[in-house]
């Protein structure tokens, strides 16, 4: 059963979700198991920090601020990419167990951070009209699509 490789990883997310303070990605394949830890907890949080900032700089009417914050966005998106799909030892094993799933994981996971990304631009062209709703409705636009749908995926 190949199946194995990727409840570990949707654990590793809930696990993650729950701020229980462990993060590493499990695979158990016919009683192997690989543990790999990710230095995720930190790119995560900042990324909740940038987010909870950009409220703050809306409800204070400071919208340049509001779209410094954004501008953090992709860099940090980027890097929890390269994290989950390194060219390190847990990539290479679940690519080995299971190619055609990683794949899948990889393209998908990818195309929320490219959401994201697209999301950010829209924050900073509503901050740029000077609008205060307009730009909270695309910060929360970037929560639903990309934070919530992502995470809803990892929890299923
Ligand atoms: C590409 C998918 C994806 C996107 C997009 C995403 N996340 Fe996550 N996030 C994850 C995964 C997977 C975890 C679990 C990581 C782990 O701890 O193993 C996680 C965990 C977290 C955590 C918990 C970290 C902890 O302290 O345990 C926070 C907070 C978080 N994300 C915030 C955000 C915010 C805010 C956004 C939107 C700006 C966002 N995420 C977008 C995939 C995503």
């Amino acid at each position: 059963m190949k199946r194995g490789i990727f409840v570990g990883f949707g654990l590793a997310a809930i696990m993650g979700l729950a701020n229980v303070g462990f993060h590493s990605v499990t695979m158990a394949e016919e009683g192997k198991q690989v543990r790999v830890n990710l230095p995720i907890k930190r790119l995560t949080s900042e990324m909740e920090n940038r987010v909870t900032n950009m409220i703050e700089g809306i409800l204070e009417g400071n919208l340049d601020y509001v779209k410094q914050e954004a501008a953090a966005l992709p860099d940090l998106g980027k890097k929890i990419l390269d994290n989950f799909f390194p060219r390190g030892q847990w990539f290479m094993v679940a690519e080995a167990l299971n190619p055609e799933e990683t794949k899948k994981r990889r393209e998908v996971f990818t195309s929320f951070v490219n959401k994201m990304d697209a999301q950010v631009k829209e924050i900073q062209k509503a901050a740029d009209t000077k609008d205060e709703g307009a730009t909270l409705n695309a910060v929360t636009n970037l929560i639903q699509k990309t934070c919530i749908e992502c995470h809803t995926f990892y929890l299923k």
